[in-house]
């Protein structure tokens, strides 16, 4: 191990989550629907995940044990507002209670209000392509900041606002392999994590599925997790702005933030061109949309290495983790740096960690990504947090429950937890 360097006391150091990866039984929502299909493209379904929703109070003191100091995770909107225009009190009561346990230990929540998931009847009116969102998503928002802001000091609003057009990039390259009658070769290091892009054949059928479950056309079923157009990605920043705003005007008090997902993008000569672009589609065209928030959520999980050819395949014996990317805890390093050239407010990495059944890995892993950001930090970049992925084993959406990102182990047959090594290393790194 590392000679550990702790933070100073108001740096959060600690774990993330998000609701439909850990509650269990979300049965209002998308994924609880698409999981179920014939033809699913998911590997398990979610049922009772690792039971956060009854068992979040031995996960928060664990947590508090190990020395951390902070927990991100999310409200389920399907849970709030489980049917159009009807809140659910019963619910606002559970995250009040998650909310309270949080202080009583010294844990400081992050709350998410968006992560991935969403209200059927959300999708079945249109989701994320249809303006109508906006301002569903801003009385859902008013509701749980009136119900809930007086234990909230941060507010992520939307996670990885950019993932859909993540995912565009790769099908229309799909696309035009495919049109162009080729044989499809997308290259390992492009596929987006969780997207079973692979199993496209069978997308078909299970899109189809997906149109007759939410009663719509199957080319109108837009959840969150797909491909988005630019009309989409404008609603999803006006959601983010408008969500912003009502949050201040309710606690402004509360430190407003969004998540992106970012790679540390690496070019070796004659790839320049590719990185700009992806930098820019990524990161840059959404700095307008965030310029008055309090902290930018950053996300990194590993880099990709552009060429003249555009991307390059990790080499043969390149270490790799069980997401199948490549195992570059230094990433975040990076994008910090890139986030920095262009950000000058705080950041909070909100998601940072590694797929493995080897807690060894996890351990390097950390180990190595503070060393970047202590290095980050000593050169004057405003950096607030480290919110580890994850903080328990969980449902990984398309893949299930194979891999392990946790700092927690769960034996799902009886949702005993057991507490990794990785956790009392995280925790060491806080001055708690
Ligand atoms: C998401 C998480 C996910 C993680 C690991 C992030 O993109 O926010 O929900 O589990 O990556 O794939």
């Amino acid at each position: 191990m590392m000679e550990t360097k702790k933070f100073n006391e108001n740096f959060l150091i600690g774990a993330s989550t998000a609701a439909h990866q850990v509650e269990g039984n979300n049965t209002n929502s998308d994924f609880w629907v698409m999981e179920q299909l014939p033809g699913t493209v998911y590997k398990d379904p979610s049922l009772d995940a690792v039971d956060h929703y009854n068992r979040y109070e031995e996960d928060i003191k664990l947590m508090a044990e190990a020395g951390l100091n902070a927990y991100r995770f999310s409200i389920e909107w399907a849970r709030i507002e489980p049917s159009k225009g009807n809140f659910d009190k019963k619910e606002i009561e559970h995250y009040r209670d998650v909310l309270k346990c949080c202080h009583e230990h010294g844990i400081t929540p992050v709350v998410t209000l968006h992560h991935f998931s969403s209200p059927i009847w959300l999708i079945s009116a249109g989701g994320w392509e249809q303006e109508s969102t906006i301002g569903h998503f801003e009385e859902y928002t008013r509701y749980v900041v009136s119900e809930l802001g007086d234990l909230i000091p941060y507010i992520c609003t939307i996670n990885e606002a950019n993932m859909g057009i993540q995912i565009t990039r790769i099908m229309e390259k799909y696309k035009r392999q495919a049109e162009m009658a080729q044989k499809v070769d997308l290259k390992k290091s492009e596929v987006q994590t969780g997207l079973n892009i692979q199993s496209q054949s069978s997308m078909a059928q299970y899109f189809m599925a997906c149109g007759e479950a939410f009663g719509i056309d199957p080319r109108d079923v837009q959840v969150f997790l797909a491909s988005r157009t630019d009309k989409g990605n404008k609603i999803i920043m006006t959601c983010h702005e408008k969500a912003r705003r009502i949050i201040k005007e309710l606690k402004p008090e509360i430190q407003v933030g969004i998540t992106l997902s970012l790679y540390d993008y690496q070019t070796i000569p004659g790839g320049e061109s590719y990185v700009k672009k992806l930098e820019e589609e990524d990161f840059l065209q959404y700095l307008p949309s965030i310029q008055e928030d309090d902290f930018f959520g950053l996300q990194n999980y590993t880099r990709k290495i552009y060429g003249p050819e555009g991307i390059i395949d990790p080499s043969e014996g390149t270490r790799m983790t069980d997401m199948g990317n490549e195992y570059y805890p230094e990433a975040l390093e990076g994008v910090i740096r890139s986030v920095a050239n262009h950000w000058k407010k705080p950041i909070l990495v909100t998601e940072n960690g590694v797929a493995s059944t080897n807690d060894k890995d996890r351990v390097e892993f950390i180990e190595k990504a503070i060393e970047g950001i202590q290095q980050c930090m000593a050169e004057g970049i405003d950096v607030r947090g480290y919110l580890h992925w994850s903080l328990l084993d969980n449902f990984e959406w398309q893949k299930g429950y194979e891999p392990k990102f946790g700092l927690i182990a769960v034996d799902r047959t009886t949702q005993t937890r057991y507490p990794k090594e990785s956790l009392k290393v995280l925790g060491s790194y806080s001055s708690k």
